[in-house]
């Protein structure tokens, strides 16, 4: 039998946030795939805040048969109509199956019914894998920032210009 994947989305805010609140659980299942498998994982604190924070984020995943495959987290600033991409982390299993796109091109079309026209994100200049997944979306790299992620840990910042 073939396996279906469904894509879902809380947030954070307006008549949402009550989801977002109700679904704890589940944020707590991708906070723990965080905290194991993330390069940069946040801390529990960091993920607890997420549920007292009043700004605008919108959590997708991918689940196969309950599980969690792929997750991204994007802050939405409705003001500027710009989104920051957070995270995005496809499970080590299904990498290069391309879920990760799959899940991009869902996380990206929420973001731009909300109103977004930019979209930006930091990731480590090492991260191989995850810039040359940035670039094939389409993001357009803009600068270096020297010691982001620590000592001699150095971000390359991208964007992508939404229609
Ligand atoms: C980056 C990441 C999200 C990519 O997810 P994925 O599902 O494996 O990627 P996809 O299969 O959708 O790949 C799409 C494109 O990205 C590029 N890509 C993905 N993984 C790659 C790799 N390991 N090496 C080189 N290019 C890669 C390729 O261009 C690929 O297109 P192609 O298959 O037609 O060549 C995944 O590797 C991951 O979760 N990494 C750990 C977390 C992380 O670093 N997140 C980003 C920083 S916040």
């Amino acid at each position: 039998m073939r396996s279906i994947n469904r894509f879902s989305y809380l947030q954070s805010w307006g008549e949402k946030r009550s989801q977002w609140l109700a679904a704890s659980e589940s944020l707590w299942e991708i906070a723990q795939l965080d905290i194991q498998l993330f390069i940069n994982p946040w801390s529990v604190a960091q993920w607890e805040e997420l549920l007292t924070t009043d700004q605008n984020y919108i959590l997708g995943s991918l689940q196969r048969r309950g599980n969690i495959m792929a997750f991204a987290l994007l802050l939405y600033n409705p003001w500027e109509e710009l989104g920051h991409l957070l995270k995005i982390f496809v499970h080590p299993e299904y990498r290069k199956k391309h879920i990760g796109i799959d899940l991009w091109q869902k996380v990206q079309k929420v973001s731009e019914l909300q109103g977004a026209k930019r979209i930006y994100l930091e990731v480590e200049k090492s991260n191989h894998a995850a810039n040359s997944f940035y670039q094939k979306l389409g993001f357009v790299s803009l600068n270096e920032v020297s010691h982001f992620y620590g000592a001699g840990r150095c971000a390359l910042t991208y964007h992508l210009i939404l229609n």
